[in-house]
């Protein structure tokens, strides 16, 4: 595939790759999304009460008719929700995170949430995977999922594989809708591209529109992702309305940086993310040996203070370990003046992911017997 051969620090974000620093203002302007407003969290706050921690600090960052589906809700259409996981390995935190703010919209505002596990995708764009390993990968993700709180009731996950039946009419009007030329411009294929891949992404397009074909009502879907998945959404919004449903709308957020200097956490790079299956001395690990803004030695950051803006650390307290606002501050100062080190911010870390994970780790556990209620062919 294209895309690569740009520059070793170049921004690189597309739905298979992202590297170099990426600078979030230009992608919304690269993109063509909107960042999200002071007035439109307002709006959001009028059904979520206190404003979710990954809006106010902006995890979440970008959207596309979010304010469209807020006022079709305040009318009394509703909406359903949409996302999903690549299950090309283990979940690590970066995976969670939009998780989360997920589980906090479904219980907000009541609704149904789609999950696609895409084992069907990992195995085309992937040379090395095979199909098996990926669909055991997407029963184990499915794991993480579910122990984070979602409730059966409104929970769907699809399999695509396995599910594909269900799928199927649906992709197919969607792919004859988008032309090559338009999926090339798009996701950069070329004459070397398999063309299972090229067909896939009317795959991701489906579960869009899947919940009229259920259940007849013809509500949006609003998709919160990273924002890498938004070349998928261009294309599903160009066809949405031939096809009589409405526009997917998004919610974007950022990716929560590895534990490396600079970049995103990757699977791909073990020992920059933290697995929910890492055991708690690798963890404890991982976390030492992480990238700070620190000084060289104690002395001189005493004196001289470090700098939390390029701290991977700080950012795990920002993203997920640290809610209180105040609390967070006071953090940023002490590393600003060199009166906490960094082995007492990394042990503060350690101990709470390691919390953090035992009880995620107990929930996956019992995850294992309810599996199949969230199943969407249950
Ligand atoms: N393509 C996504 C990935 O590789 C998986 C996915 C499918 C997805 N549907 C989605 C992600 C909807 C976000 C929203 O991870």
């Amino acid at each position: 595939m294209a895309s690569s051969d740009a520059g070793e620090n170049e921004m690189v974000v597309t739905p298979w790759e992202v590297r170099g620093k990426v600078d979030y203002e230009r992608l919304i302007r690269e993109f063509g999304t909107q960042p999200l407003t002071e007035d439109l969290l307002k709006k959001m706050s009028k059904y979520t009460d206190k404003l979710h921690l990954q809006l106010q600090r902006r995890v979440f960052f970008s959207h596309r008719d979010l304010d469209t589906v807020l006022d079709l809700y305040e009318k009394g259409t509703r909406f359903v929700l949409y996302t999903g996981r690549g299950p090309s390995g283990p979940v690590h935190i970066g995976h969670l995170v939009p998780w989360m703010f997920t589980l906090h919209l479904q219980q907000k505002f009541d609704t149904r949430l789609y999950f696609q596990l895409t084992d069907d995708e990992k195995f085309l764009v992937d040379d090395e995977a095979s199909l098996e390993e990926t669909r055991k990968f997407a029963y184990e993700n499915a794991l993480d999922l579910i122990a984070l709180g979602f409730k059966p009731e409104n929970t769907f996950i699809i399999y695509d594989v396995e599910d594909i039946d269900l799928l199927y009419d649906v992709t197919l009007e969607v792919a004859k809708r988008i032309t090559y030329s338009t999926a090339r411009a798009t996701f950069g294929f070329e004459d070397s591209t398999n063309i299972g891949w090229v067909f896939w992404p009317a795959l991701q397009a489906a579960p869009c529109f899947i919940h009229k074909k259920l259940t007849g009502e013809n509500v949006p879907a609003l998709i919160p992702a990273a924002i890498d998945q938004d070349p998928y959404w261009r294309v599903t919004r160009d066809i949405a309305q031939k096809l009589g449903y409405h526009k997917p709308a998004q919610i974007h957020c950022r990716f929560l940086p590895g534990l490396g200097a600079g970049g995103k956490m990757s699977a791909s790079m073990p020992e920059t993310s933290i697995f929910t299956m890492d055991p708690p001395d690798l963890v404890k690990r991982k976390i030492w040996n992480a990238f700070t803004g620190g000084k060289g030695t104690a002395t001189e950051q005493r004196k001289t203070g470090a700098d939390p803006t390029v701290c991977s650390i700080f950012q795990y307290y920002y993203y997920l370990f640290e809610e209180e606002d105040q609390r967070l501050t006071e953090r940023e100062h002490a590393c600003k003046t060199g009166e906490m080190l960094c082995g007492e911010c990394k042990r503060d870390l350690a101990e709470r992911l390691n919390k953090f994970l035992e009880e995620h780790r107990k929930r996956r556990e019992k995850a294992k017997d309810k599996i199949v209620e969230y199943h969407i062919k249950r």
